[in-house]
């Protein structure tokens, strides 16, 4: 099949958190199935880092959209190690900024320019997609303009569309006075018709209404989108979509994330290795100016800092455990202030028990992943999570809210009968979390003998599970296929 996958972050090149893992393992696996994948991105100025070597295809689209006009050029690259060509589209005027996403005026109009982009490119290169894949609100429009402004196209005369919410909390939602700014003006009987009266566009929403198959990111978030608890407003419109709407677990990279092969850890390590993990647990401490004890439990945190992400719950539970038990935390993320300032200020509060690296760092994620005894990840929703999944893979028992991807994912040790692979709390609130912390820590118990056998039991329950792509891919590929039109494809 030929596949158009356009999103906004994609790793190596970009990327601010699992979208940009997603958005780069999937197209790769795709296309190592012997399909022609497109991939198309914005090219921000830290893809040079990744990409040296890019060539200019198209030297100049322009994209007519009401009274705005915005003229791209676009590069092409390919996924170091594999021969998957990736577009970028590059316009300085809207991507050249200090972050991915912004909170600037135009936000809106960054995306667009990235949804038109890539079927212009389509044309140009006359790459005839049966699938276009869009991801989050930024590529939703896709769905809609396929159905429009290249409706008259017979190039996309056979394409569908596939959406991918990969967090139903950003919708893109914009005044409605951005109308003009999609392009879409002369259709705007096709956006949702209350919420334009209201004075509202949500691109979202829109994605949700016209994309031929939607999927999530797991099967328990793919259930609680659809109640009001979940949905963030859109619950009803999924319900009416529910017919083609999947939950698809996301899968784990392993050529980027495994102790047994990882370029960033101070050694490798395997379930028969753990020996291996201690070297990497004295590596994480002293290297985060903390002294190392191996009997001491290290708490490990790798994170956006956002409220989805459920650290409130860590501002009246943390200074108790730590005051009351020698266990050390080291932690690593940047976002909202308030998150900033509490592990700073735990950091000074503890500072022989905490580190915090206010920092967007790839090797340290590793190192954190692979020198921590447990992971933290109290998330208030959470769609899939990869944090959970590399941790248990690298053998830190993750602690989590039972939500989302993290219920699928992450089963609650029992110490009479050594099932279960982490510790998993039920309710949002700090009694939950609470419990949380406390279930690893009687089970971490001395950190010696006895109590580390049990504990290297629970990390191997962990260590076992494969996330692999594999199963992953086949499912996506079953979707494109059952939103194909009846008849014999064109070549
Ligand atoms: P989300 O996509 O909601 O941020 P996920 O768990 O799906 O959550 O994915 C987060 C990804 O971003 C992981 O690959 C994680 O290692 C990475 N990440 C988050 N914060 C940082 C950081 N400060 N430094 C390096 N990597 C980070
Ligand atoms: C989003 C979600 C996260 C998910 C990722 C990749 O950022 O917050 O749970 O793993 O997308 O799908």
């Amino acid at each position: 099949m030929r596949v158009l996958f356009v999103a906004s972050e994609v790793a190596p090149f970009a990327k601010t958190g699992g979208l940009g893992d997603v958005a780069g393992a999937l197209p790769q696996r795709l296309a190592e199935r012997g399909h022609d994948v497109r991939v198309v991105m914005p090219l921000y100025p830290r893809v040079r880092a990744h990409a040296p070597d890019l060539e200019t295809v198209v030297s100049e689209l322009a994209i007519e959209l009401g009274a705005t006009r915005v003229v791209v050029s676009i590069l092409e690259g390919t996924f170091p190690g594999t021969r998957a060509p990736v577009y970028f589209v590059r316009c300085p005027g809207l991507y050249d900024r200090p972050s991915i996403y912004t909170q600037d005026a135009d936000e809106h109009l960054r995306f667009v320019v990235l949804s038109w982009a890539s079927l212009l490119l389509c044309q140009r290169l006359g790459f005839s997609p049966d699938i276009v894949h869009a991801n989050d609100w930024q590529t939703a429009l896709l769905p809609l303009l396929l159905k429009t402004a290249f409706a008259w196209d017979r190039l996309f005369e056979r394409t569908r569309s596939v959406l991918t919410i990969h967090n139903i909390g950003h919708q893109g939602a914009f005044d409605a006075r951005i109308l003009a700014e999609t392009g879409l003006a002369g259709s705007a009987q096709h956006f949702h018709q209350d919420q334009l009266r209201e004075g509202r566009i949500n691109l979202l929403l829109t994605g949700i209404l016209y994309a031929n198959a939607l999927t999530t990111v797991s099967p328990t978030y793919a259930l609680e989108i659809q109640r009001p608890e979940h949905g963030a407003g859109l619950d009803a419109f999924l319900r009416e979509r529910a017919g083609v709407l999947f939950g698809i677990l996301n899968g784990v990279d392993e050529n980027a994330w495994s102790p047994e092969g990882d370029a960033h850890i101070a050694q490798r390590y395997s379930a028969d290795s753990l020996e291996g993990k201690e070297v990497n647990k004295r590596d994480l401490v002293r290297s985060a100016g903390l002294a190392y004890h191996s009997h001491v439990l290290v708490f490990g945190v790798v994170s956006r800092l956002a409220w989805q992400k459920g650290f409130d719950l860590c501002f009246g539970v943390l200074p108790r455990v730590l005051a009351r038990r020698p266990v050390q935390l080291v932690v690593l993320g940047t976002g909202e202030p308030k998150y900033e300032d509490f592990f700073r200020g735990l950091s000074r509060q503890f500072p022989s028990q905490v580190a915090y690296r206010a920092a967007f760092s790839e090797p340290l994620a590793h190192k954190v992943e692979a020198g921590a005894d447990s992971f933290l990840m109290p998330s208030r929703y959470e769609p899939c999570g990869l944090n959970q999944m590399y941790s248990l893979r690298y053998g830190t028992p993750p602690v989590v809210h039972r939500t989302g991807g993290l219920a699928d994912t992450v089963t609650p040790f029992d110490r009479r009968t050594g099932e279960g692979n982490g510790f998993v709390f039920e309710h949002f609130d700090e009694a939950g979390f609470a419990y949380g912390v406390d279930q690893a820590l009687r089970t971490w118990g001395t950190g010696r003998g006895e109590d580390r056998a049990r504990w290297q039991r629970l990390q191997r329950n962990g260590m076992r599970l494969r996330f692999g792509w594999d199963e992953r891919v086949t499912r996506y590929e079953q979707i494109y296929r059952s939103v194909q039109p009846p008849g014999p494809a064109q070549v």
